[in-house]
């Protein structure tokens, strides 16, 4: 494998590229998935194209993702930062801080085990549990990285309250959340948040699923554990409501000799410099497409014109759990 230079942005206290991968899609979440040979060449042409930043979790294919993402990255295990996910329940013995402790001592150890490594550099709470204090999750935390099993924490879909209540406990490197062009329900008080006390934002389903690539057209069907068969962004209604929005970023895309994907993902990154999208896929063109959005810069009119566009469209139709919690009775 060969080193190949791209920008690079920083998550508090660790480096990345402007750019992730996310692995979710080579075991879970987008029906069938590839042959384990192809998926594990594909993560290591996402560091060829010049990635740094590499996004798993615990839950992705009761651990598969993890598995095949560490033997991927073996070889270059010391030149990417590697992200996983913890999810917690509140049980007898995670109601005492000692016992969620002990609890999230073996869910870090089986993931580490996983990814065959003997750190992970960042680690999220995959949902804050609301049954259980997000400073109890923080101590944990700093007593991980205390241990030198994590180098850094984070949270996925937090509030602003949570973010600071953690935050004072032990200090978040990364946010990841919800955030594209399509879903800006963060802008307003999170992504604020993060920059005030300088934790880095880390938003997945950038492309909204595809959609923003303007290649999944209304009549398509999708089968298995795709989630596009239940989030509404993709029933063929709000699709074809949704054009005037593939309209403007494709109107874009041509003027600037990009693809609508690069001008979405180019768009955040020109938001805010502690932004790094982790767009998913498993084609290498398209993972190649999506790491090239970094070289597309947006001049600030440009940018000002997409948003003062986007201020006037309605997006129809969005991503929630509660949607594809309904994939579990339907494979
Ligand atoms: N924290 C959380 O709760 C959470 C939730 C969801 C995802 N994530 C993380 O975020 C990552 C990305 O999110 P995501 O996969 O939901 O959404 P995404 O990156 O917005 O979209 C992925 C989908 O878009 C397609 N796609 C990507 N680039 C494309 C391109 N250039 N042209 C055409 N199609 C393209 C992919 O197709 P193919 O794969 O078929 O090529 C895949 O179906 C995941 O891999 C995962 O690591 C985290």
């Amino acid at each position: 494998m060969e080193d190949a230079i791209m920008k690079t942005r920083k998550l508090r206290n660790l480096e990345v590229s402007a750019i992730g991968y996310g692995c979710m899609g080579l075991s879970h979440g987008y029906g069938s998935v590839p042959e384990r040979i192809d998926s594990i060449r594909l993560v290591r042409q996402a560091y060829d194209f010049g990635c740094t930043f590499f996004d798993t979790a615990e839950g992705y294919g009761d651990g598969d993702n993890e598995i095949l993402v560490g033997e991927a990255l073996k070889p270059i295990r010391d030149k990417i930062v590697l992200a996983t996910k913890f999810r917690v329940d509140k049980t007898e013995q995670t109601s005492t801080r000692e016992g969620l402790l002990k609890e999230i001592q073996s869910h870090v150890d089986a993931s580490l085990k996983r990814l065959g490594t003997d750190h992970i550099d960042l680690y999220y709470q995959h949902r804050v549990n609301k049954d259980i204090p997000v400073e109890d999750i923080a101590w944990c935390m700093g007593t991980l990285i205390h241990e030198g099993k994590i180098l850094a924490w984070g949270q996925s879909q937090s509030t602003e309250d949570e973010i600071r209540l953690a935050h004072a406990v032990t200090p978040i490197t990364a946010i990841q959340s919800e955030y594209s062009m399509m879903e800006r329900m963060f802008e307003k008080d999170v992504i604020p948040t993060c920059e005030k006390l300088g934790i880095g934002f880390v938003p997945f389903s950038p492309l909204a699923s595809g959609f923003l690539s303007g290649k999944y057209k209304a009549d398509r069907t999708y089968t298995g554990d795709d989630v596009r068969r239940v989030i509404t962004r993709f029933s063929k209604e709000n699709v074809l409501a949704n054009q005037p929005l593939l309209d403007l970023i494709t109107n874009f895309a041509n003027q600037k000799g990009a693809t609508p994907a690069q001008i979405s993902l180019a768009w955040m990154l020109h938001k805010k410099d502690f932004i790094v999208p982790i767009p998913g896929a498993r084609k290498p063109e398209r993972i190649q497409e999506n790491l090239s959005a970094a070289d597309v810069e947006l001049t600030d009119n440009e940018f000002n014109q997409i948003e003062a566009e986007l201020a006037k469209i309605e997006i129809q139709g969005n991503r929630t759990d509660e949607d594809i919690a309904k994939l579990r009775d339907m494979i």
